[in-house]
């Protein structure tokens, strides 16, 4: 690609705008022009406004470390100005999000997003691009609902099943007719670190707000059909899940239980997940990792600390798979929360758009 694209980042200083500035620091393709977050940081240089809060092992990239830091509500028409589209991960609420992405989509702005408020929205496309690129078929159509040229919302996954869907996915022409997910999650999900988060240490907490819903339901958009210019669910596999938050910095595990209607063989599967490429693959993405799913022989693997940042914590490692008493198999997955599971996943989905057209 020769043209670079200016992109601005939607709640720069937090847990996910963090990883942004790091990942985006050397793109090939993207150049941050515009830093933006709430009027607490807002006028203030970005090293003025996360000090004491800057929690990534590297350093802030120099070249953003006196950028100024506008507020994302007052300044749309001049952020707007500076790019060709913008990332967003801010912890609003619900609607103030909504509010937020659609003033950014009207004013012609395209909108790769982190949060969940539109992940429910028939005509906002939820992207894994390995799994379901072709969903950016339905950004015609709200590009009309929203009367705009260029402008447009697409969302990214909750981090929580960053891992299983992948897993699952080589194995869904099966027809995968039930699936069951425990998750450990770590607290950067949390937009947390262990120094901000002291409650976590020596603990593990059965409850995350609001997540199982999601790792139950948002799977079944990602293997939806696009029809007349909507995503239609897909119907099965039928999943429940239950989500902890353990003491871990960042890397989410899940423990997966899962029933076939054709059943093949253990090695068959391992087969499927060591050949298993999608689109991010087939039109080399800068960010997509070459191997998807990496499926680990040791009995003790995946581990969170050891395996997260496996292919810059853009690949899905998966171990343990065995056969079940009550369902077909189990297995063991693990993503990169805050990297494949947020900001990584949607510089990927960027990656997408952009060589489709969409930020042309
Ligand atoms: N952490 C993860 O692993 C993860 C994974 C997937 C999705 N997400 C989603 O990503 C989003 C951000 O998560 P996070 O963990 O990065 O949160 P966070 O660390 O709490 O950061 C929140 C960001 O939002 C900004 N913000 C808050 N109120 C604002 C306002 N009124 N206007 C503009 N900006 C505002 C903050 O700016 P100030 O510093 O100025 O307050 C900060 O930049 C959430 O929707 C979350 O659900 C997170």
């Amino acid at each position: 690609m020769n043209k670079k694209y200016n992109v601005g980042i939607i709640g720069c200083t937090g847990m996910v705008g963090q990883r942004f500035m790091l990942l985006l620091e050397n793109h090939p393709w993207f150049h941050v022009t515009a830093l933006a977050a709430s009027g607490r940081s807002a006028g203030k240089p970005y090293h003025e406004a996360i000090q004491g809060r800057w929690f990534m092992p590297e350093a802030v990239p120099a070249a953003m470390n006196d950028m100024k830091i506008y507020d994302a509500e007052k300044d749309i028409d001049e952020i707007v100005s500076k790019v060709d589209f913008v990332f967003c991960a801010v912890n609003m609420g619900k609607d103030e999000i909504k509010k937020l992405e659609t003033a950014y989509a009207k004013a012609e702005c395209p909108v790769v997003s982190n949060n969940s408020a539109f992940r429910g929205t028939d005509d906002v496309p939820m992207i894994i691009p390995e799994i379901n690129a072709d969903h950016t078929d339905v950004i015609e159509a709200q590009r009309k609902r929203l009367g705009t040229k260029r402008g447009f919302i697409s969302v990214k996954c909750n981090c929580s099943l960053q891992s299983y869907v992948p897993a699952l996915h080589p194995l869904m022409d099966l027809g995968v007719t039930k699936a069951l997910a425990c998750t450990y999650q770590a607290i950067s999900g949390a937009g947390k670190t262990f120094e901000t988060y002291p409650e976590i240490v020596d603990n593990v907490i059965p409850f995350i707000g609001g997540e199982e819903e999601k790792s139950e339901q948002e799977p079944l958009k990602i293997w939806g059909k696009v029809v007349d210019g909507k995503i239609v669910n897909a119907t099965s596999p039928n999943i429940t899940a239950q989500c902890f938050r353990v003491p871990v910095a960042d890397g989410h595990m899940a423990a997966v239980f899962m029933s076939l209607e054709n059943k093949i063989s253990k090695e068959e599967i391992i087969e499927r997940w060591k050949n298993f490429k999608g689109p991010a693959q087939e039109l080399e993405l800068p960010s997509a990792p070459k191997n998807f799913l990496h499926y680990f022989e040791e009995e003790n693997r995946p581990q969170t600390r050891l395996d997260r940042n496996l292919e810059n914590g853009m690949a899905v490692s998966i171990g343990r798979l065995r056969a079940d008493s009550q369902y077909d198999y189990k297995f063991v997955c693990m993503a990169h929360n805050t990297l494949r599971g947020a900001a990584g996943g949607a510089v990927l989905m960027a990656e997408l758009l952009c060589k489709k057209g969409f930020f042309d």
